[in-house]
């Protein structure tokens, strides 16, 4: 009874309190959307306090009238947005966009112009299809670009010019077929780039050269059948490499030979028949190495695996038709 009373009493201060919030919001928010303070990481994890905007799943086909000019989150995804023309430039200090899930067909259709404090931008799930050069130019304080699961056929030689400060980039799941080296030139500080699920016909020698800090590089899913030697040239510190479920049917070895901070390496689901001796020779940092789910991988041949002082993990799953193992590892 008693207890039962204290909880009333504490409803009605939540209430009270919820009422005061809202009042104070409330000249400023827009209909539907919920407006409060949220905690927000930087992409290096560092926590701070922002005005957040959340007017997600609302089927808005425009950005709501009277966003506060302070906020500095804005979550406007799963709507039908597909054309933004001022609306944003009076947030000075919007940090993070997320318009993801919307109907954008064009990027100069996202109002991106003088943005200069965005540091993270959702646009995946649009139907972008294409990156003109210099489309993101204001973008000075950029640091993780997620475009992913759009249309994007063509890119620019100098579509990233002015992100010099990104971080991330998702272009995963496009319609890209080639990858030109000339757009990571605007990229000095990029770590990480998810470029799979694209119909790239092949990589080519210096492919990703201009990324020295790059860390991890994801090319699943792309129908790659080889590798050409030099196209990991200059990766000096890429850490993880991804080619799950392409269709490689050698280990690329040489392609391997020139990235001397390789701990992760990922060839899960290729059609590799034989792992053969010194296919992995030599990756001093090597930790974990997976080789699951390949239906025609018959042997590893002795000596596959040599002078790798940090292994930690070798994972060999799931692969049906695999003999002559012990031979390898004795
Ligand atoms: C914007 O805010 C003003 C006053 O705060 C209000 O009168 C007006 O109706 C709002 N406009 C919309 C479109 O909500
Ligand atoms: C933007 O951020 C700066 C620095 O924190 C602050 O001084 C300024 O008042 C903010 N501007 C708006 C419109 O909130
Ligand atoms: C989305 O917007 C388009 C026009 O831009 C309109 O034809 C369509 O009905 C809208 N869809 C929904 C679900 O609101
Ligand atoms: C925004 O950018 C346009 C051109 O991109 C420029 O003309 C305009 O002055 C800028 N507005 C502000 C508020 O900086």
């Amino acid at each position: 009874m008693e207890r039962t009373a204290i909880s009333a009493s504490l409803l009605a201060v939540c209430f009270v309190l919820a009422a005061c919030r809202g009042s104070l919001a409330a000249p400023f928010c827009p209909a539907q959307c919920v407006c409060e303070t949220r905690p927000w990481y930087t992409p290096q994890s560092v926590y701070h306090q922002a005005k957040t905007v959340d007017c997600n799943e609302l089927h808005l086909s425009k950005i709501p009238w009277n966003i506060s000019i302070d906020t500095q989150v804005l979550l406007l995804q799963s709507n039908n947005i597909s054309r933004v023309t001022s609306e944003l430039q009076s947030l000075v200090n919007l940090t993070e966009l997320d318009l993801s899930q919307n109907h954008f067909a064009q990027i100069q259709d996202v109002g991106l112009s003088n943005l200069t404090q965005l540091v993270t931008l959702y646009l995946e799930e649009n139907q972008i299809k294409e990156l003109p050069d210099t489309c993101l130019k204001d973008l000075a304080n950029l640091e993780e670009l997620y475009i992913n699961h759009n249309q994007i056929s063509s890119i620019g030689p100098n579509a990233f010019s002015g992100l010099g400060n990104l971080l991330r980039l998702h272009l995963n799941s496009n319609k890209l077929v080639a990858i030109d080296s000339h757009w990571f030139e605007s990229l000095p500080n990029l770590e990480i780039l998810m470029i799979g699920e694209n119909p790239i016909l092949g990589l080519q020698d210096m492919n990703f050269h201009p990324l020295s800090k790059l860390h991890s590089l994801v090319l699943a899913g792309m129908g790659l059948r080889e590798i050409p030697e030099g196209a990991f040239q200059g990766l000096d510190y890429l850490e993880s490499l991804s080619f799950f479920d392409n269709k490689l049917t050698a280990v690329p070895k040489k392609a391997l030979s020139v990235l001397p901070s390789l701990k992760f390496l990922d060839l899960n689901k290729n059609p590799i028949v034989r792992i053969q001796e010194g296919d992995f020779r030599d990756f001093p940092h090597l930790e974990e190495l997976s080789l699951n789910n390949m239906e025609e991988l018959v042997a590893v041949e002795k000596g596959a695996f040599s002078n790798l002082a940090q292994m930690a993990k070798l994972e060999l799953y799931n692969n049906p038709h695999l003999f002559l193992l012990t031979a390898a590892l004795s």
